[in-house]
């Protein structure tokens, strides 16, 4: 692709957006990092990567919000130029309980945030990059989550429900656009060590059980998952789409029965 690079990280200022947006900017991308409330450490993240010679801006806005999404690309397309490449990283947890005791607006919420956010995201890059509307191509990788795969670990069959949706319009969008220059991904993480595990890694007993659940027996790193997103979004995976790789550590270990 000629042209300017440009990654729209969404999520961009903790956990895995924020090693993308690092990871991406020494890939020679000029970044665009979305946060929702953390302005303080979007812009510290931004300033950073100018500081290492790097092109990084901070977008706020909520990627559940319409308005919110076309205002952020809009800004891209004003201050760096349009997208070549977004990262949808911006995700929350749900209930974190059994089904029995759900609350309807976290649920609404996180389906809003995880899934609507996601598909309203790929909609204006997809406007944006797809050759068919104009644009050089480009590449899109949805952070889903290995949750996905086994219906959410005890607790999370809502959380796991939403990454399952994720992988499914990334299957079905990848096949849309296959033939306008687009390839879009998924990246399924199992647990990572960033604020979202926070409170699964404070008793050390817990987290000792939950570790012994992964087969590398440990949580990963940001950086490891930012690194196959850069690879996904690289030419050296130019014939890589509609895939949902698993960074997992090995997948999960099936241990005791456990109840929420
Ligand atoms: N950590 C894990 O073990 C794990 C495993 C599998 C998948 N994932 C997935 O990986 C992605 C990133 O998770 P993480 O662990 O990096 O989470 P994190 O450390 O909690 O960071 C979440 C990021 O998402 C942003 N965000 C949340 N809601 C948003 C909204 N409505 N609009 C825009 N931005 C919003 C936050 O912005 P603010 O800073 O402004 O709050 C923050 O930058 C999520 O999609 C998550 O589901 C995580």
């Amino acid at each position: 692709m000629n042209g300017r690079r440009v990654a729209l990280i969404t999520g961009g200022s903790r956990g895995i957006g924020a090693a993308t947006a690092r990871r991406l900017a020494t890939d020679g991308f000029a970044v665009a990092i979305n946060y929702r409330e953390r302005d303080d450490a979007a812009a510290a993240l931004a300033a950073d990567i100018a500081s290492g010679g790097g092109v990084a801006i901070t977008v706020g806005g909520d990627v559940a919000s319409e308005p919110d999404v076309m205002r952020m690309f809009a800004e891209v397309d004003d201050r760096l130029g349009p997208v070549t490449a977004v990262v949808n990283s911006a995700g929350i947890s749900g209930n974190k309980s059994a089904v029995a005791r759900f609350r309807g607006d976290v649920l609404q919420r996180l389906l809003a945030v995880n899934v609507l956010g996601t598909m309203l995201c790929c909609r204006e890059a997809v406007r944006r990059m797809s050759i068919a509307h104009g644009g050089a191509g480009g590449a899109i990788v949805n952070v889903s989550s290995m949750a996905s795969t086994i219906g959410g670990r005890p607790g999370a069959s809502d959380y796991g429900a939403s990454k399952a949706a994720v992988d499914a319009f990334t299957v079905g969008l990848a096949k849309e656009v296959a033939d306008e220059g687009v390839r879009v991904n998924a990246i399924r993480p199992g647990m990572v060590i960033t604020d979202m595990t926070d409170e699964q890694r404070s008793d050390p007993d817990r987290f000792a059980v939950l570790c012994a659940t992964i087969p590398m027996n440990r949580m990963a790193t940001a950086e490891e998952i930012a690194d196959p997103i850069a690879w996904l979004l690289s030419d050296a995976a130019s014939f890589i789409t509609g895939a949902c790789v698993d960074a997992s550590g090995g997948g999960f270990v099936v241990g005791q029965r456990q109840k929420v």
